[in-house]
């Protein structure tokens, strides 16, 4: 399992790029906090001090996310060892930092973004990195470089596609399930906005021969109906300087995010995926579950005292085993 906090290396390298610009950067960090809630976007990004401000503000959270995606692909995949990582559109190095932890198999790292803010504060922080020290990352609109990319077993686009026009992003899905060799890993915001483009893009790849083997149990239509949308969350632990930049008290926040890991070959069995915190009573356990089979309710009785224990345990999120859920 990966855990959803930045690893050490990677927390210390943003904390020396902190020294000495810290004022500056918190107010930037405000600034680009407050744009993306205000649903904006990356291209407000343009000098080190806003790159710098991106990763104190925005870089936990959606490592945390691409963490949580890669975790639930290992559970259903625990065989899968890529070697080499496309990330596209990866800004700081964010899905890369998370795939490394991920998988100890990973030898190449490839690297392509618009933005050059973003791609030089991604090779300081890898620079002393044992492992990311000798990353590739390109400069470069998304299908262009795309085009020239070498194919990897992962290709991974974490919060970029939401960043593209509608045929912008059919065109790059494509164009990235053709650089695939073995999975691709898309995670977006876990709004309304972010599930409607995963499922158009998940729609897209199955009908080009990928199937789904996180987080649906199946490669049909989704079962879920507007104004219902899939979506998990992820807690992370702030940092002192992530509370700094963010004005914040809490000494943890909650990541809302949607995926969709998309695989060449398919994937059996596929267990069913918890899609809402369990309701508890004294009585019973209610389990909101994507099936095979499609939308289901699981009720636990408490009189089945085993089941119900394991039951109260499960989390948004988690994958539920064809035995478990034979109680439906
Ligand atoms: C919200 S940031 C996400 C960065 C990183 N993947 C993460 O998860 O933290 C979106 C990234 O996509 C990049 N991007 C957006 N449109 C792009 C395009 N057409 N071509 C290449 N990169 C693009 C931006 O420059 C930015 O780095």
């Amino acid at each position: 399992m990966t855990a959803p906090d930045l690893p050490a290396e990677l927390k210390a390298a943003l904390d020396a790029k902190l020294q000495g610009v810290s004022r500056n950067a918190a107010e930037r960090a405000a600034l680009i906090s407050q744009t993306y809630r205000d649903g904006g976007v990356s291209s407000a990004i343009r000098s080190e001090a806003d790159a710098l401000a991106y990763a104190l503000a925005r870089m936990p959270a959606t490592y945390a996310a691409v963490a949580a995606s890669l975790n639930a692909l290992c559970e259903i995949r625990p065989d899968f060892a890529p070697s080499s990582l496309l990330d596209i559109g990866a800004g700081p190095g964010t899905a890369t930092w998370a795939a490394a932890e991920a998988f100890p198999s990973l030898r190449d790292f490839a690297l392509l973004d618009a933005n050059d803010a973003l791609r030089s504060l991604a090779l300081e922080l890898a620079r002393d990195s044992a492992r990311l020290g000798a990353i590739s990352y390109e400069r470069g609109e998304a299908r262009t470089a795309l085009a020239k990319a070498e194919a990897a077993d992962l290709v991974a686009a974490s919060y970029m596609i939401g960043e593209l026009s509608d045929a912008d992003q059919q065109a790059a899905a494509a164009l990235m399930w053709e650089k695939t060799r073995d999975t691709l890993l898309i995670v977006e915001p876990g709004t309304p906005a972010g599930y409607a483009r995963i499922i158009a893009l998940r729609q897209q790849l199955i009908s080009a021969g990928a199937h789904v083997a996180a987080p649906c149990p199946h490669d049909g239509r989704c079962p879920l109906a507007t104004p219902d949308w899939c979506h998990f969350t992820q807690r992370l632990r702030r940092s002192r300087a992530h509370k700094q930049v963010k004005g914040a008290e809490l000494p943890f926040e909650d990541e809302k995010f949607c995926y969709v890991a998309l695989t060449r070959a398919p994937v059996a069995p596929r267990p069913a995926r918890v899609l809402a915190p369990p309701v508890v009573t004294k009585a019973e356990v209610t389990t909101k579950l994507c099936t095979p089979d499609g939308l289901a309710f699981m009720t636990t009785p408490r009189r089945n005292k085993a089941a119900y224990n394991g039951a109260r345990k499960r989390r948004w999120g988690d994958a539920a085993g064809i035995s478990d859920i034979t109680d439906i």
